[in-house]
């Protein structure tokens, strides 16, 4: 498998298998709005609680917010009672989502401990009951993302991959840790490919680890996946899914400067201002500015500035004319990014 320009999820014809994850407290409308520049085969809406939805939480809802230059958008629902997925889903298809998935990779502890997000890996049937329920009620592909299994004794991947197949969702992500595991180790790509290796229809999307073109080509190569979903590779990086195309079809790399993402960051703060109010994007900044410039030298006091900026024109100033230093490349980490 490699990079398709052009890629069937069901019904629907994507614009490539190079995916942008939902990551929550991060790919809200700003970060979506950056991505969607770029054009990746499809992006994700952080997750939404399908029990939150189905009572109509106005914060649930502006969590959907979406353009329609943003297509192709996906949505993600987190819960475990069965009776709320359809309904869920059909809310979502009825906003104009294009894919519908099912999270069952969260590991947050208050939404383990309801049987939500990987909790639901302990649970492999519930899955399929799940997903059945959504796609009896919606006609666009409906999809679901899991870790390998709970812990390394229960990897139950495969199995809810043949579940999951069935019960007729029309792909699978895993993301190649477990959920004891967190975030902790390198993504075990082997993990994935097991589950290649007894997908009879439903596609294959490998996720975990994708930081580069090359990672991208490499986790085609070792896993064979139809697709690939990139998730901390996007923050500060809305063009990678654009990096990616070029290193395929053999073009020369595009060398970002650090003007150009300092421009790129002041592009992402008017689009952030424009959308929230002050107080919001204050806090927002503080987040996303790291991202932007976590590996230039001076990260660390850029860092410090924003986070104690008192005013949108403070962060502004700092955006326009803090000096970065020199680009240092180093391994994204948690004492690098605020969201880890
Ligand atoms: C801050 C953060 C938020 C995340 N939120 C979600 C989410 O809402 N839904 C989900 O399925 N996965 C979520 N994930 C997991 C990622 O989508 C992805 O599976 C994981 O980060 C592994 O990929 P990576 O190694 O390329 O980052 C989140 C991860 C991070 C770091």
């Amino acid at each position: 498998m490699t990079l398709k320009r052009s890629f069937k999820l069901g019904n629907l014809v994507l614009p490539s298998n190079i995916f942008y994850a939902p990551l929550a407290g991060c790919s809200d409308y700003p970060f979506r709005k950056m991505s969607s520049f770029y054009k990746p085969g499809l992006q994700f809406c952080e997750m939404v609680k399908m029990d939150a939805l189905v009572r109509y939480d106005k914060g649930t809802f502006q969590m959907l917010d979406f353009d329609p230059d943003m297509h192709p958008m996906g949505a993600q629902l987190c819960g475990s009672k069965v009776e709320f997925a359809g309904q869920a889903a059909k809310m979502l298809e009825d906003m104009g989502f294009d894919v519908i998935d099912l999270n069952c990779g969260c590991p947050v502890d208050k939404v383990t401990s309801d049987g939500s997000g990987s909790g639901l890996l302990k649970n492999p049937k519930k899955i399929g009951d799940l997903i059945a329920n959504m796609v009896a009620k919606v006609k666009v592909p409906v999809t679901v993302k899991i870790r390998a299994g709970w812990d390394e004794s229960n990897l139950v991947a495969p199995e809810i991959t043949q579940i999951a197949e069935q019960a007729g969702a029309q792909a699978i992500t895993i993301h190649g840790r477990t959920r004891v595991q967190g975030y902790r180790g390198p993504a075990k790509w082997g993990w994935i490919r097991e589950c290649r290796e007894v997908a009879k229809s439903i596609k294959i999307i490998g996720n975990g680890d994708l930081f580069s073109a090359s990672d991208v080509e490499r986790m085609f190569d070792e896993v064979g996946c139809d697709a690939v979903l990139i998730a901390r590779g996007t923050l500060g990086n809305p063009w990678i899914c654009e990096d990616v195309y070029r290193h395929f079809e053999k073009k020369d790399p595009i060398i970002r400067t650090l003007e150009e993402r300092r421009q790129a960051l002041k592009r992402h703060f008017e689009i952030t201002t424009a959308y929230q109010n002050d107080k919001r994007s204050l806090t927002d900044m503080r987040r996303v500015g790291c991202w932007y410039v976590n590996k230039t030298s001076g990260s660390k006091e850029f860092r410090q500035k924003i986070s104690h900026a008192t005013s949108i024109d403070e962060v502004r100033d700092l955006i326009l004319n803090f000096p970065l230093g020199d680009w240092i490349e180093e391994p994204v980490s948690e004492e690098n990014c605020e969201c880890g």
